[in-house]
């Protein structure tokens, strides 16, 4: 089988890149040539394997495609291997826990719930606006900041600057022309000085008080917001646009909130942010024929695993978002969106809590696409590994509770 060419840096049509990731799986184990080069694994059970064997597939040496030009230092747990990987993983767990989640679980309610209100109006006369501006940009950041124990008039400061710290990955080149006054490092090393000099009850005063050097501190605070930002940004999107596209799915969730859990759960399965990361192989592997050596990067095709039909098989395939996919198949959660192994995503739990939350505030109101007729372009960002689209203009209008 001659394997197609792939650069995950190339913006493709939909249909095109479902069709791309379906020859990937059928090849199964490509070479591009791309990006420095690298395997591919595109199947479901072949990313799960590597994902889950870290000691083979190592993230020890970055896991994006090319690396970041200038970069001095690997981001902390996501781009470490054990025992390293162990220390931050343990904090973030403590960061993410299910107690201190569920305690701002309000917060996020409230926030959410304002900014779909905010929405509401600004759409009344019928002229759309940008869910992603109003709604998905703001609240996952919010969160975070409420997390870490950020005061509150920093959290628009955090949000502009995250923003411009993700362009700025983006878009490196532009780097030095670019370079603001402050930056989202500067931000986090004062906050960071702040707990030294002033300890709180919060987190970013637990975090001080660790015994770590000051570079892994701030890459702990990066990898927070970086991580927790953009990635949710892109799940409450996707699923804003699925429910724009499916009006029944809307009226279902309104009369059924207990399928909320799920619907989010197929939008990750259908669409996930993240559709790869790269590994450095420690040792020589052969898969399905093919030997590839110690020292070569491997990608871990998310994405294409999560629309494999050897693990969905039946009716609809795995390119059909299905709310009822859950009902007939226990297991069918067993998506890669969060990856796996040790490395699987630590912030889960708040990022289903804000879904949740999100969609559950959502469905109080009829969300339409501003263009229905126009299709959204889903765009590599961060170095190829997230897909996402730039705006998501939509109208909402309160629902009339009788209606369904
Ligand atoms: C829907 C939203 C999210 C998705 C789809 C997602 C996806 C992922 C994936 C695929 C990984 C695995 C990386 C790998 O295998 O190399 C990961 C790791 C990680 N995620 Fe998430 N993530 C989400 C939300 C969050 C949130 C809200 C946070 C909060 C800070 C977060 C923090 C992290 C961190 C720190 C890691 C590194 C864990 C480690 O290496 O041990 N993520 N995420």
């Amino acid at each position: 089988m001659d394997c197609p060419h792939f650069d995950h840096h190339q913006t493709l049509g939909d249909a095109e890149r479902y069709e791309r990731y379906a020859e990937l799986r059928a090849c199964p184990v490509a070479r591009s040539e791309a990006s420095g080069g690298f395997w591919i694994l595109s199947r479901h059970d072949d990313v799960l394997a590597a994902a889950e064997d870290w000691r083979t597939y190592s993230s020890a040496d970055g896991v994006l495609a090319p690396p970041p030009a200038g970069r001095r230092a690997r981001q902390v747990a996501l781009e470490q291997d054990p025992p390293e990987h162990t220390v931050y993983r343990k904090l973030y767990a403590e960061l993410l826990s299910r107690p201190r989640v569920r305690a701002i679980e309000g917060d996020i309610r409230a926030n959410a719930a304002a900014r779909l209100a905010a929405l509401a109006e600004a759409t009344a006369g019928g002229e759309p606006a940008d869910f992603i501006a109003h709604v998905a940009a703001p609240v996952p950041i919010e969160a975070l900041a409420i997390l870490l124990g950020f005061d509150p008039d920093i959290t628009a400061q955090l949000r502009d600057l995250t923003v411009a710290e993700l362009a700025r990955i983006h878009r490196p080149a532009d780097e030095a022309a670019a370079r603001p006054e402050l930056t989202l490092m500067d931000l986090l090393r004062a906050q960071i000085d702040d707990r030294r000099d002033h300890p709180r009850d919060d987190f970013a005063t637990l975090l001080v008080q660790q015994d770590l050097p000051p570079i892994g501190m701030l890459s702990f605070l990066v990898g927070a917001v970086i991580a927790g930002h953009e990635t949710t940004l892109i799940a409450a999107t996707n699923l804003a646009y699925q429910m724009g596209l499916d009006p029944a799915l809307q009226s279902r969730l309104r009369a059924e909130p207990h399928l909320i859990p799920r619907a989010v759960d197929e939008s990750l399965r259908h669409r996930p942010p993240v559709q790869n990361f790269v590994r450095t192989l420690t040792r020589d592997v052969e898969h399905h024929g093919v030997t590839m050596r110690a020292g070569d990067k491997v990608m871990l095709l998310f994405g294409s695993a999560n629309r494999d039909p050897e693990r969905w098989p039946g009716d609809p395939g795995p390119s059909h978002y299905d709310l009822d996919r859950h009902a007939s198949d226990r297991d069918a959660g067993r998506h890669l969106a969060y990856g796996a192994g040790i490395h699987r995503c630590v912030g889960a739990f708040l990022a289903e809590v804000e879904l949740h939350v999100l969609v559950e505030e959502l469905v109080a109101y009829d969300l339409r696409l501003g263009h229905p007729d126009r299709e959204p372009v889903f765009t590599p960002t961060t170095f190829g590994a997230f897909l996402t689209i730039d705006e998501l203009p939509v109208i909402l209008t309160p629902t009339d509770p009788e209606q369904d």
